[in-house]
């Protein structure tokens, strides 16, 4: 059988740290499987030769089977790499390129890993974040830039064609698991996309007979994501709020170094791609202090995409078991962790 092409985009920051390990990984459970092609992508690159993305690299990426990628962008505050030119000009431009509609961003409390919450409960819950439209379009502008009457503005943009496709994944996922789906939006004050998203949810739920509905306006999800989070098995919700509420069940589920993610174009018109929810985290980069583990899951993810579930189950199993090992205070590196992960996969 010819081999898969995996494409890897390390990125910025901790975002070459944690996909070396996920590689290791996938190298482990599945030998000889992959073609690797690592891609020089993200600030350096940038710096050096002032290319965020070029088209012929976009090119190569679209021939892939899957693309892993860490992260990319600058710390908050720094001044040397304009905000937003990488996260728009290379990730928001593969999502959209590839038609990425469906952002799979799973969050379930492992047995190990540390909530927050005094009593959590049994947290096993999905949110598809749509990935191609809302706020994130880059539909708006700015004028009388740099004057006192200066506007920016974003203006969302949502199709019924886009949120209906979206919706409908939910429905599908809703119904394979514990059957409940809740929609997150805003439509008390959001009245224009609100009334979209919440026909659209109504239409499709009549062909998902089996499936609970539930709504939440965003800003009340967010109490319950802190406060009863085993609630949720499935939530569906736009690009941004989507954006936000993942930080947040990351939070509340073993941090941030465990979120996994996968941008998916079920239509597979296009590769799809898979990375951590969290960004390069500047503030720990370059010191081994990042844990892979959510690259490692985003690894799990790509490889249950690409038909080989019986080694992302390996993969899921090594991970659970890893954190359920783990001691308070323990002190491993990114790649001690990805080892441990992989020699037990191998
Ligand atoms: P961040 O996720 O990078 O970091 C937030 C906090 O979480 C930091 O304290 C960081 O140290 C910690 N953290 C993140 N990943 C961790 C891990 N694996 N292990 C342990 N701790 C971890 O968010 P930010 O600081 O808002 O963003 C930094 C940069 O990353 C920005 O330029 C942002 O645009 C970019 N970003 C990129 C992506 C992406 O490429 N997918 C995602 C989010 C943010
Ligand atoms: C994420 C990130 C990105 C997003 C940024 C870096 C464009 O925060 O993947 O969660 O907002 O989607
Ligand atoms: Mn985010």
């Amino acid at each position: 059988m010819a081999k898969a092409t995996l494409a890897v985009v390390g990125g910025d920051g901790i975002g070459p740290e944690v996909t070396a390990e996920a590689v290791k990984v996938i190298e482990a459970v599945s030998p000889g499987a992959f073609d690797r092609v690592d891609y020089d992508l993200g600030a350096a690159r940038w710096q050096r030769t002032g290319e965020v993305l070029p088209d012929s690299v976009l090119a190569e990426l679209d021939a892939a089977d899957a693309i892993l990628l860490g992260a990319v962008g600058a710390a908050p505050g720094a001044t040397d790499v304009p905000s937003g030119l990488l996260e728009r000009g290379l990730l928001l431009k593969i999502r959209f390129a590839f038609d990425h509609y469906v952002n799979l961003r799973p969050s379930r409390l492992y047995p190990g890993s540390v909530s927050p919450l005094a009593d959590p409960g049994d947290v096993d819950f999905v949110v598809i974040r749509e990935g191609t439209e809302g706020l994130y379009c880059g539909n708006g502008g700015v004028v009388r830039e740099g004057t006192p009457h200066e506007i920016g503005t974003e203006v969302s943009v949502n199709t019924a064609f886009g949120v209906e496709r979206v919706v409908r994944d939910a429905y599908a996922r809703a119904a394979a698991r514990r059957g409940k789906l809740t929609l997150v939006h805003k439509h008390n004050v959001l009245v224009n996309a609100g009334k979209l998203w919440r026909r659209v949810f109504e239409e499709v739920g009549q062909e998902f007979g089996g499936v609970e509905t539930d709504y939440l306006h965003v800003d009340a999800a967010t109490i319950f994501l802190a406060t009863d989070p085993a609630r949720f098995d499935v939530i569906v919700t736009d690009n941004l709020f989507g954006d936000i509420i993942t930080d947040l069940a990351a939070a509340v589920t073993g941090g941030i170094g465990l979120a996994a993610s996968g941008n998916i174009n079920p239509d597979r018109t296009h590769p799809s791609m898979f990375e951590p929810v969290h960004g390069s985290a500047p503030d720990i980069a370059g010191q081994q202090l990042a844990d892979p583990t959510a690259a490692i899951l985003s690894g799990a993810l790509l490889l249950e995409h690409l038909g080989h579930a019986a080694e992302a189950e390996r993969v899921n199993k090594a991970v659970i078991a890893d954190l359920a090992a783990r001691k308070p205070g323990e002190r491993r590196s990114t790649a001690q962790i990805g080892d441990a992960i992989a020699e037990s996969v191998a």
